[in-house]
This record gives C-alpha cells, structure tokens and sequence, in this order.
C-alpha cells in the first residue's frame, strides 16, 4: 500500500518504520534538518527495550500537492500543528486520514476535513503507545513494548479497518 506519515518525529518515524517492514511503500513528509537526516541516513532507531538497532529508507517529501495520492494518510504531530494541516489534508485527494497525537480537538478536525474537503474522507483518531526522543544525530530512542496504535472513530465502526490491518499485517505491530 502507499502510505504518508506526515511529521517525522519520534512517534512518526517510529510508526514508518513498522509500516516499512510492513511492506508498504512508505513516503515520509518531513521539514528542515529531519527532512535532511531522513534523505542522508534514513530512519534510525534504538529500540530500547529490545536491544537493537533499525535502518530503513524511505521516500522523503517537504510538501503534500493536492493531487499526490495515499491509500492511508498518518498524521503524528502536536495537537497545536494541525491546523495548519487540515487546509492542506482537505485540498488533498486522498481518503483516509489517521490524525495521531494527544488532547485534539477531534469534532472540530473532523468537522473541519468533512466541510472542506475535495473528496469523502474516512476521518479516524489514532494514539500510539509508545514514547522516545531524538538525538542530535538524527537517531530515535524508542521506548514501547510491543508497537501498538489504539484507533477509534466518531461515528462508530471505522470502515477501513480492514485497510488499517492489511497494512501492519506483515508485522508485529498491534
Ligand atoms: N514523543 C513521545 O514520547 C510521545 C509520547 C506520547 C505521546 N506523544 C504525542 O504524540 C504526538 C507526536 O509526538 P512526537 O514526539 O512524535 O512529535 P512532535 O514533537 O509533536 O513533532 C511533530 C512533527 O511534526 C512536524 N510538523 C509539525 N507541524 C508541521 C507542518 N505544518 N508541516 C510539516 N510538518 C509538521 C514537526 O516538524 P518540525 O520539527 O519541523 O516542526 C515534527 O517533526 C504528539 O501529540 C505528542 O504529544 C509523544
């Protein structure tokens, strides 16, 4: 599948990771010196806990044009940086958005992406358990236990479930 992750942080270069070894084909929308990290040495982890190390390429992108199309769209970022983001989401052809982070105003992010939007978009919430930092270098620590992603919607089912599965089902990732 053609995945974004957009914002390449620790939760989000995490997440592309798991999406990688998924074996999707994973674009990565990153900005200044990530963007820079992520195109010279790829994503780098630590994983704590699991004592090793990862490297995985991916493609690198500063911007979403409209017509640029994903199957699935992750959004992990702060709370206060999406709205910056939902104008440039509803302008986008892609469907099915996943807004990961904490404290968002989900109604009005989805309210906002239903009014806006250019296409149908199938609007579902994400937190990913799992927490780190970065270091100077570029290099994640990662700490989780196993990778996981509580999803939910607003209205009830989410009906690209079985999209979301097919994505990590190559990999341990719940
Ligand atoms: N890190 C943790 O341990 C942890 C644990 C639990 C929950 N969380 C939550 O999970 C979410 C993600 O956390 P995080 O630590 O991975 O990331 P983060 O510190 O929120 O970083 C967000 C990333 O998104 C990028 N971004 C923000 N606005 C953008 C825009 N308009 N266009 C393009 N890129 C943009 C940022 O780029 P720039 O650097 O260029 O601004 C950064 O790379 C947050 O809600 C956080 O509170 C984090």
């Amino acid at each position: 599948m053609k995945i974004l992750v957009y914002g390449a942080e620790v939760l989000g270069s995490y997440l592309a990771h798991a999406l990688v070894r998924g074996g999707n084909d994973v674009t990565v929308l990153a900005r200044g010196k990530r963007a820079e990290q992520l195109k010279k040495d790829g994503i780098v982890i630590r994983h704590y806990f699991q004592l090793k190390n990862t490297i995985d390429e991916v493609k690198v992108i500063h911007g979403l044009q409209p017509d640029d199309l994903y199957d699935l769209v992750f959004v992990v970022m702060k709370y206060n940086d999406f709205p910056s983001v939902l104008p440039i989401l509803a302008e986008n052809q892609s469907q099915n958005i996943i807004l990961v982070g904490n404290n968002a105003d989900a109604h009005g992010m989805q309210n906002f992406l239903h009014e806006k939007s250019i296409v149908k978009k199938n609007v579902i919430f994400g937190f990913q358990l799992s927490g780190g930092l970065r270091e100077e270098s570029g290099r994640i620590i990662c700490i989780r236990g196993g990778g996981q992603l509580l999803l939910g919607g607003l209205d009830g089912e989410i009906l690209i479930k079985p999209l979301l599965e097919n994505a990590f089902k190559q990999v341990k990732y719940k």
